[in-house]
């Protein structure tokens, strides 16, 4: 179990950690929100914020690995993160670009699947080249599976599904009449995967943004006022106690 006692300036601290192994969510994905506050608070540029929570991916990562979770999901750029300014824009691209340039080797050597969902279509071609050969070198990969949202949102997704299965019905591949949740969601970015177990929002914001509109039906969410670069480890096994504290039930009754 979780032992907390406040530390200096009446922290919560984590005196030992205690993370029931048999309990971890397999899928945690987040919301990697407060990048702009943050580097406002410092005087900074926005980009640095996203600069800061890049380094946050990095460590969240590995520790999500360690913990065993079997995927992670990072909501990086929204169907609407179009709106911002275009050197904003820009400055995310470059950054997913050089991400991937440098955290390859590591990632790859840590066995991790580098997958992305949304629509990269639209995205600068070198962010298209690097993502999708990030996704052939790794795909046989046996650890986490990393999914980057990218150009996501969640309408977006079930539209393109909806569509999906016109395209098919029409072509006789898919029998109108069988068109369950087991199939629609097989025409989702997130095929083959399990729904997230966790949702977890820092920054304060409490609302769900488009993300992961068909998948989060049974989801837990998760809520914390830090900004997305300060989120550390500690944080993260808060949000998997809480988590493991939490009864699930389904829409049913407990047994
Ligand atoms: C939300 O914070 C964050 C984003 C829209 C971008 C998240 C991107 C990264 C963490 C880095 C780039 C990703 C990769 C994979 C290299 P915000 O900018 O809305 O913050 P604010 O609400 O405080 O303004």
């Amino acid at each position: 179990m979780f032992k907390f006692f406040k530390g200096k300036n009446n922290k919560l601290k984590t005196a030992s950690i205690d993370i029931d192994f048999n309990n971890v969510p397999k899928h945690i994905a987040i919301i990697m929100d407060g990048n702009g506050r943050w580097a406002k608070e410092r005087n900074l540029p926005r980009t640095m914020g996203h600069k800061a929570g890049v380094e946050t991916i990095r460590r969240i990562i590995k520790e999500c690995d360690k913990l065993g979770v079997k995927y992670l999901t990072l909501y990086a750029f929204s169907t609407e993160n179009w709106k911002r300014p275009k050197d904003e824009v820009s400055a995310l691209m470059k950054l997913l670009v050089e991400y991937l340039k440098k955290e390859f080797d590591e990632l790859n050597r840590s066995n991790v699947v580098i997958n992305n969902i949304g629509d990269i279509s639209k995205l600068p071609l070198e962010c298209q080249k690097e993502l999708k050969a990030a996704y052939e070198k790794t795909k046989h990969n046996t650890g986490i599976t990393m999914n980057l949202a990218l150009n996501y949102g969640g309408r977006d997704e079930i539209l393109n599904a909806v569509n999906g299965i016109i395209k098919d019905v029409k072509d006789s591949k898919l029998d109108i009449n069988k068109i369950d949740e087991s199939v629609f969601s097989n025409y989702l970015f997130t095929k083959g995967m399990p729904d997230p177990d966790l949702i977890i929002r820092p920054s304060g914001e409490q609302r769900i943004s488009n993300f992961l509109l068909w998948q989060c039906a049974y989801s837990e969410f998760w809520y914390s006022n830090i900004n997305w670069p300060d989120f550390s480890e500690q944080d993260l096994h808060k949000a998997i106690y809480d988590f493991q504290n939490r009864d699930r039930r389904f829409g049913g009754i407990k047994k």
